[in-house]
């Protein structure tokens, strides 16, 4: 898969934003007032994890997960 980090950027800020922060600390206020709250990203327990494992919880995930990102088919 090749990425585009520019594309990626926008993306994320337009569909991710609300609930894991711009810097993916996870403590956005939708995101943190969930149940569980939306992940940290940017802490090493996530970011060593393989790409297939955070590709498949971020267009899978739980039902939560799933039903908030996927209000989008351009994942
Ligand atoms: C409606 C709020 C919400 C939105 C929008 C959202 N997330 Fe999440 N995200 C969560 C919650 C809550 C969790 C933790 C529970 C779970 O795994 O479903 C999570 C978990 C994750 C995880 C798993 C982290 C781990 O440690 O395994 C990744 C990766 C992720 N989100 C990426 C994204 C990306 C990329 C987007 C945008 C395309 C996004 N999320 C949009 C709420 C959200």
């Amino acid at each position: 898969m090749k990425g585009d980090i520019g594309e990626g950027k926008m993306l994320y800020q337009r569909l991710c934003v609300t609930c894991h922060g711009p810097q993916g600390e996870g403590d956005w206020p939708f995101g943190s007032n969930l149940a569980p709250p939306a992940a940290r990203l940017n802490v090493p327990a996530t970011r060593l994890k393989p790409d297939a494992e955070l590709l498949s919880a971020i267009k899978e995930g739980n039902s939560r997960h799933g039903d908030a990102v996927n209000q989008t088919s351009t994942l």
